[in-house]
This record gives structure tokens, C-alpha cells and sequence, in this order.
């Protein structure tokens, strides 16, 4: 699939036609990934963040959030929890939290792959090469850094450098970590405010080149206390561009360019993946369950996901893991939210993953052999 066509689909509001791309993304999912769900244990071990993301409450400047982080102990006790659920992978998130020091976490790395068989999947945000190949030392698995924008001025935008330091090269660490051995995932969000139609399909486009293991894709969600701002969720087909404050600040896309943050429009780049990149694992992520309470979740996994990744965090802490408004999961306890998730899992006529779900068994299996 050319770029060009990418831009088509995403543009596409035919319902026969798009009844027609959620059942080719279903079929390439089916033929590449079965039907196996992978789910992965996902733990928020702390919301310090020293960067200043346009669009995320977790940004330095938002002072009225609480900051936590959690203790080791505490990431061992969800770590377990994963385990007696069943699940393969507990996935380790924070914003760039520095007080989380190098030793510190590959400690702790070290303490969840002797105690467990789990796949330990990080997402902590640039941190400097010494620590990511110390982690991956100790027993990192994979890594998740989305690269939000293939658009690089819209990516500078959203995205100021450090004070002091150059810009940030997200696409350069997604080199790095695939050479330190680490699986790689990244993504993008969709209808960020300034994302034209043109850039988002080169995004997608860009997934398969970079030869992503994992792709996670969610809808933009406006956070008041940042400065994209604006009131909470845009999700009707009419909101083609999601504030007013949001337009203030970065003038001049018409509105025929800039995408939708909908449902559909997230659902459209979910089957595009699953197409171009069909061995991908691929979530169907919060922020889509936030959009859509009710089904969301499912409708991800039958137009092209594979993965979900159930929050394990302890509540109080969840709550103050606020990159946007109104996360889905703090409507139900753990425990409600997993049996629910077996229930739709099954509804759908698919199994839950067996082991660590990578997308690298076959090379695992050579080593293994030889
Ligand atoms: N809405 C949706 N997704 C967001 N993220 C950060 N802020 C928001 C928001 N307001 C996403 C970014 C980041 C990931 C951890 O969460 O894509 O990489
Ligand atoms: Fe920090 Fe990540 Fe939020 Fe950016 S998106 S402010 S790096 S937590």
C-alpha cells in the first residue's frame, strides 16, 4: 500500500467501504497473529516527568498534579499480580522521571525476572543510552517510545527540547534500542492538533519502515492544565479540529488537513497498521476505551489489535497518572476489569496469548536450537 493510497483510507467515510478495510485488517490479523490476545500487566511506576509535552498532564509545569513514585516493593506486588492473572508481560511506564535512577530499576529488573518468567517491557520515556543498555543488561525485554509525528516542525512544537539540551531524536533512539537487542514499539496519537492528513499517513507508512515489533495508536484526548488545553473528549464526526484554544496556539492548518482525534479516525489507523505491518503486535489502547467505554476495546481487537494491557496500578496511584482526562480504567477495580476482559475476549471468539507474546519467536527458537 502506497502512502498516497494510506491518505485515501484515511479519508474514506463510506461505511461499506470501511466495513470492507476492518474486515481485510481482521483477515491480515487472523492469517499473521492468530487469534490469540496477548495481555500485558501494565504498572505506572511514576509520574515525575522533567519533559513538556504540549498535549500531556504528566508535563513539568503542571504543577497541580500530585507526583508519586512507587517503591520496589510496590512494582514487585503488581509484578506478581500480573502473574496470577495469567498474564505474560508486565510493561514498566513512567514520564521521564530521573529520580528513577539507572541502578534502581535494573535492581528492580533484575528482582521481577528471577522471581518471574515474565517479558519486562519498558516505556520510561529518552533516557540516555547508558541506561538503557544497562536495563537491557539486566533483563529488559522490549521498549515502547512513541515517535508521536513524522511531521518534524509539528514535532518540535508539541515537543520542546529540555532547557539547555538539543532536540530530542526520537527516531535515532528507536535505532539504538533495536541495537541494544531490546523489541521496539512505537506509535503516534491520533487528530493531535496541527496532524494533517498527508502526515499521518506517512506515519503509518513510516511504521512499517522502521520494522516495528509493537505499534500502539490512541486517540488525542484534550487535558485542560496543558496548552493544547481545551474541554475533555471530541469524539463526534463534527469536531474536526478538537478546541478552540487548541487552534489558537497552532494556526494555520485548514481544517480539511487536520484529522479528527475520533473514534473512527483511530480505528482507520489501527486496520492500516495491521496491513502494512502484519506481524505487529498491536494494542487496543486506553485511550480508545476511554472514548468509547462500552465497546471500544472490542472493536480495536476485531479491525486489526491483538494486545491489551490491563492497568495493574494500585488505584491511588492511577488516578494521579493523568495524561488526559478521564482514563477508562479507574471505573472498575483490577479484579472486575480482568474478569471482564476474559468475558470479551471471549465474546469475540478468540483465545488469551500463551507466554510472553513476541513477536520474535522464531529467532527465540533458533537460538535456542543452536
Ligand atoms: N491524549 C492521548 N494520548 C496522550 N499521550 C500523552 N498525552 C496524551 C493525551 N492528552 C500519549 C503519548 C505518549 C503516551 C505515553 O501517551 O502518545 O507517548
Ligand atoms: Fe512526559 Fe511522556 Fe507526558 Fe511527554 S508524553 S510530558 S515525556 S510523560
Amino acid at each position: 500500500m502506497t502512502t498516497v493510497e494510506i491518505e485515501a483510507w484515511l479519508r474514506e467515510d463510506d461505511p461499506v467501504r470501511l466495513e470492507e478495510l476492518w474486515a481485510w485488517a481482521d483477515r491480515v490479523r487472523r492469517e499473521h497473529v492468530g487469534d490469540e490476545v496477548h495481555l500485558r500487566g501494565l504498572v505506572e511506576i511514576s509520574n515525575y516527568c522533567v519533559r513538556s509535552c504540549a498535549y500531556c498532564g504528566l508535563r513539568a509545569g503542571n504543577r497541580r498534579l500530585t507526583r508519586y513514585r512507587m517503591t520496589a516493593e510496590e512494582v514487585l506486588a503488581c509484578a506478581r499480580q500480573a502473574v496470577a492473572y495469567g498474564y505474560g508481560t508486565v510493561v514498566l511506564q513512567s514520564g521521564e522521571d530521573y529520580g528513577m535512577t539507572r541502578d534502581w530499576l535494573a535492581d528492580l529488573i533484575r528482582r521481577i525476572k528471577a522471581e518471574t518468567t515474565l517479558a519486562v517491557t519498558l516505556s520510561l520515556g529518552e533516557r540516555p543510552e547508558a541506561d538503557l543498555a544497562a536495563w537491557r543488561e539486566a533483563g529488559a525485554d522490549r521498549y515502547l517510545l512513541r515517535f508521536e509525528t513524522s511531521d518534524r516542525a509539528l514535532y518540535d512544537r508539541l515537543h520542546p527540547p529540555r532547557p539547555g539540551q538539543a532536540r530530542s531524536d526520537r527516531l535515532a533512539l528507536l535505532d539504538r534500542l533495536r541495537e541494544l537487542g531490546y523489541e521496539v514499539g512505537s506509535g503516534v496519537m491520533i487528530g493531535i492538533p496541527g496532524q494533517t492528513y498527508a502526515s499521518l499517513a506517512r506515519d503509518v507508512a513510516l511504521f512499517r519502515e522502521l520494522d516495528l515489533d509493537m505499534v500502539g495508536v490512541g486517540p488525542w484526548i484534550a487535558h485542560p492544565q496543558t496548552p493544547l488545553g481545551g474541554k475533555s473528549r471530541v469524539t463526534g464526526r463534527e469536531s474536526r479540529v478538537a478546541t478552540e484554544q487548541a487552534r489558537a496556539w497552532l494556526p494555520g492548518l485548514p481544517q480539511w488537513e487536520q484529522v479528527p482525534n475520533t473514534e473512527e479516525m483511530t480505528y482507520k489507523v489501527i486496520a492500516l497498521t495491521r496491513i502494512v505491518c502484519p506481524e505487529a503486535n498491536i494494542p487496543s489502547t486506553t485511550a480508545l476505551a476511554t472514548v468509547n467505554q462500552a465497546s471500544g476495546r472490542e472493536l480495536a481487537l476485531a479491525r486489526g489489535a491483538n494486545v491489551v494491557m490491563p492497568n495493574l496500578t494500585p488505584p491511588r496511584y492511577q488516578a494521579l497518572y493523568e495524561i488526559y482526562p478521564g482514563k477508562a480504567c479507574l471505573a472498575e477495580t483490577a479484579e472486575a476489569g480482568h474478569r471482564r476482559l476474559l468475558e470479551q475476549i471471549r465474546r469475540l471468539g478468540r483465545t488469551v496469548g500463551k507466554g510472553s507474546g513476541s513477536r520474535r519467536k522464531r529467532a527465540s527458537v533458533f537460538l535456542r536450537d543452536t
